[in-house]
C-alpha cells in the first residue's frame, strides 16, 4: 500500500514585484539578482495573510480531485508566517472548506515543511489510520523580510501549494528521506518573539530577530551537500536510475545551487523543473508550487518518476521520490 498524489494546487497574490522594483527601494539590480539567484520577480501579498492562499490552495484541490468533503481524514499545513500562533492555519482551512470530519494542524520545518508534512500523511495513511489527506505549503514571507535589506528582501515571495493524496494500491511515494542538523539553526532565523510579560523586565532589544537573519554562504554550503547526500541516499535505496527520472522539483532558492547540485549529481540540468525566476524562494510553498506548475502543463503523466528535494530553517533537508 503507497501514499499517491491525485490533485495538485497552488494559489500566489497578483501582485507582481520585479527586481526593478526592488532596486528602487535597496541598493540593488537586475543584474545582479538574476546572476546570483537566477530571480526576476515575485509575487507579494497586498494585504492578505498566509490563510488565505491556502485555503484557495485547498478550494482547487477539492474541486480537482473531487472530494466528498466529509470524507477528508486530515489537512497538514507547513508554515513559518501562520497568521496566528494558534489557531492553526490548516484548522481555518478545515473551517472554511467545512472538512468537519478532518483532523487539522500546522508543522513548521521552513523551506522542507512541505515535504515533512507529506511524510508525516504518508504514515499516518500506511499505519492505516486514515484514508486520504490535505497536504500545503503556505507563506507570506514578505511580513517576515526587512526590506531594507538588500542580502534578503529580494530572495522571497509569498504563495501557496499543495497535494491531496490517497491510500493506494500503485504510484506513490517510493522512497524518502528527511533529516535535520539543528547543531546550526542559527545560520538561518526569523520570526522571533521575546518572552516579555509583567513578571519580567526584559529589556533585550530583539525587534531586528522578527527578520529573516540569514548568514547567505553557509545556508548555500549546507543546501549543497545536505541535498546531493539526500538524493544519493534515496536513490541507492529505491534501486532507481537517474535516467528513470522525469523530472527533478528542487526547493526553488537558488539557481546556482540546483547547478552544483545537478554536476555533483551528474543529473542533467534539464531534468530540474526550475520557477524560482517567476516566484523567488517561497518557501514551503516552492516545491508544491512547482509541482502544480509540471502537473498544470501536462508535462507529468501517470508512472513518471519525479524527484522533491529540499532544504530549509532548522536546518533541515528532505528528499522524496514518487512515481506519478
Ligand atoms: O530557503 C533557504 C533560504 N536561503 C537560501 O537558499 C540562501 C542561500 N544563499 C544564497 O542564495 C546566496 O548566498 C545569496 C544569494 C544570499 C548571496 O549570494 P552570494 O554570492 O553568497 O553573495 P554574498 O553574500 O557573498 O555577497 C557578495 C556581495 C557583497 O558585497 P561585497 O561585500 O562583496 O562588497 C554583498 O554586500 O554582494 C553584495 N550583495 C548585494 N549586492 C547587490 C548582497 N546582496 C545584494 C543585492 N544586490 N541584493
Amino acid at each position: 500500500m503507497t501514499t499517491r498524489i491525485i490533485a495538485t494546487g497552488a494559489y500566489v497574490p497578483e501582485q507582481v514585484i520585479t527586481n526593478d522594483d526592488l532596486s528602487k527601494i535597496v541598493d540593488t539590480s537586475d543584474e545582479w539578482i538574476v546572476k546570483r539567484t537566477g530571480i526576476k520577480e515575485r509575487h507579494i501579498s497586498l494585504g492578505d495573510n498566509t490563510s488565505a492562499f491556502a485555503v484557495k490552495t485547498a478550494k482547487q484541490l477539492i474541486e480537482k480531485a473531487g472530494v466528498e468533503i466529509k470524507k477528508l481524514d486530515l489537512i497538514i499545513v507547513a508554515s513559518v508566517t501562520a497568521d496566528y500562533a494558534t489557531p492553526s492555519i490548516a484548522c481555518i482551512v478545515q473551517k472554511e472548506i467545512g472538512a468537519s470530519n478532518a483532523v487539522a494542524f500546522d508543522i513548521s520545518a521552513a523551506c522542507s515543511g512541505f515535504m515533512f508534512a507529506l511524510s508525516i500523511a504518508d504514515k499516518y495513511i500506511k499505519s492505516g489510520a486514515y484514508n486520504n489527506a490535505m497536504i500545503i505549503g503556505a507563506e507570506t514571507l514578505s511580513k517576515m523580510v526587512d526590506w531594507s535589506d538588500r542580502s534578503t528582501c529580494v530572495l522571497f515571495g509569498d504563495g501557496a501549494g499543495g497535494v491531496y493524496v490517497e491510500k493506494s494500491e500503485t504510484g506513490g511515494i517510493i522512497k524518502e528521506e528527511i533529516g535535520t542538523k539543528g547543531e546550526i539553526c542559527g545560520i538561518l532565523t526569523g520570526g522571533y518573539t521575546p518572552c516579555t510579560n509583567i513578571f519580567n523586565k526584559n529589556e533585550e532589544k530583539t525587534d531586528h530577530l522578527w527578520y529573516i537573519n540569514m548568514n547567505g554562504r553557509e545556508v548555500f554550503k549546507f543546501a549543497t551537500k545536505s541535498v546531493v547526500k539526500s538524493v544519493e541516499k534515496v536513490l541507492e535505496g529505491s534501486n532507481i536510475n537517474i535516467d528513470e527520472i522525469k523530472y527533478v522539483i528542487p526547493h526553488q532558492a537558488n539557481a546556482r545551487i540546483v547547478e552544483i547540485i545537478s554536476n555533483k549529481l551528474k543529473i542533467p540540468y534539464e531534468k530540474f523543473y526550475i520557477n524560482m525566476d517567476r516566484y523567488g524562494n517561497t518557501s514551503s510553498a516552492s516545491i508544491p508550487i512547482a509541482l502544480n506548475e509540471l502537473n498544470e502543463k501536462g508535462l507529468i503523466e501517470r508512472g513518471n518518476k519525479i524527484l522533491m528535494t529540499g532544504f530549509g530553517g532548522g536546518m533541515t533537508w528532505a528528499t522524496m521520490l514518487i512515481s506519478w
